[in-house]
């Protein structure tokens, strides 16, 4: 697939997730086989004011390029002084979020509440896409309470924008309910940049049904890949028609120990505890024995005590059930 003038591998990216998607996590998602990863949303005027907690989520390494930034803020002089910067530092791509439903950030006028404001929106994005030195990505959603995607359009159709990704959600919905896949076909036909389908996708076949139903050019999978990292590589071999070698129990356990050995070098060991044990949560999603593992992993005090914990589970969770 061809995004904002990157070739990616497959259709298949990794959504924006703040407080999840993180340099250790994103590693995996791109050993998973994400053909792109993003950052965590960044604030724009944080950014310009070079406020260290602001810098920690833009950090990347050679190996996870091309990296998407995202930003999010409402005002264009700072946006666009945060997507200078952002060219300067060398991502692959800039993201502006114009989805986000917190009170927080659509208090600032930003996130979702962009989509209520077209004129401010389209200075946003261009300021974005002049820092940046060429066009940008945007996320939206479907629009406040309903599906309002036909005046979204009127004024993003010219905006300097390399494509669209939509979760196909209402802001009102947050992250529940049903994500309308008919909209991000409608929108495939409206838009004339690559549209990115993004919402209820929860296994590789969900992947490319969305492919196949919307015709949209890629698919964005945020939460699926929280417990299963290897969704895009299995939802790849899927459409590719090949058969896909499920990862070991060793690989899996290798995975954790390299996030857990980046967090430690990146972080500190105490902010890589937090890291890690919220890595094992969600890789041990779902599994018999989780609820156990977390009250046991709460009780670690250092980071090898923590893995070891983690391998056990992973090899034999029903030891930790009694
Ligand atoms: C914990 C969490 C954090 C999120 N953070 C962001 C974010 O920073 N930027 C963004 O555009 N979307 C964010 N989202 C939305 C996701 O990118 C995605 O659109 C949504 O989760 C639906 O996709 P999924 O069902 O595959 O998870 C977040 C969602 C969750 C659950």
């Amino acid at each position: 697939m061809l995004l904002a003038g990157l070739e990616l591998i497959s259709p298949f990216v990794a959504a924006p997730l703040a407080g999840v998607s993180n340099l250790p996590f994103r590693l995996t998602l791109k050993k998973g086989g994400a053909s792109l990863v993003y950052s965590e949303m960044i604030s724009s005027a944080g950014l310009i004011r070079q406020q260290p907690q602001t810098l920690r989520l833009t950090r990347t390494l050679e190996e996870e390029a091309p990296l998407a930034l995202q930003l999010f803020g409402a005002d264009p002089a700072a946006m666009g002084k945060a997507a200078a910067w952002a060219r300067k530092r060398g991502y692959g791509l800039l993201d502006i979020n114009m989805g986000c439903p917190v009170r927080k950030v659509r208090r600032q006028g930003a996130g979702s509440a962009l989509l209520d404001t077209p004129d401010l929106a389209r200075q946003v994005l261009e300021a974005a896409a002049q820092g940046f030195g060429q066009a940008v990505t945007v996320k939206i959603r479907l629009g406040y309470k309903h599906n309002d995607l036909e005046r979204i359009m009127s004024f993003l159709e010219d905006a300097p924008l390399a494509a669209i990704c939509l979760h196909a959600r209402t802001v009102a919905q947050g992250y529940g309910g049903r994500a309308c896949w008919p909209a991000i076909a409608w929108l495939k036909k409206r838009a004339a940049v690559p549209v990115v389908g993004n919402g209820d996708v929860k296994s590789a076949d969900d992947a490319v049904a969305m492919l196949a139903q919307t015709g949209c050019d890629g698919v964005m999978i945020g939460r699926a890949a929280l417990a299963d990292p290897y969704i895009f590589a299995r939802a790849r071999a899927l459409r590719e028609g090949h058969a896909f070698p499920e990862p070991s129990l060793e690989e899996i356990r290798l995975d954790l120990h390299a996030q857990a050995s980046l967090a430690l070098r990146l972080d500190g060991p105490g902010l890589a505890l937090h890291l890690v044990r919220q890595f094992i949560m969600w890789r041990g999603g779902g599994k018999p024995g989780i609820g156990a593992l977390r009250r046991r992993a709460g009780m670690c005090k250092d980071l090898s005590e923590l893995l070891r914990l983690a391998d056990n589970f992973f090899y034999a969770p029903e030891k930790l059930c009694a």
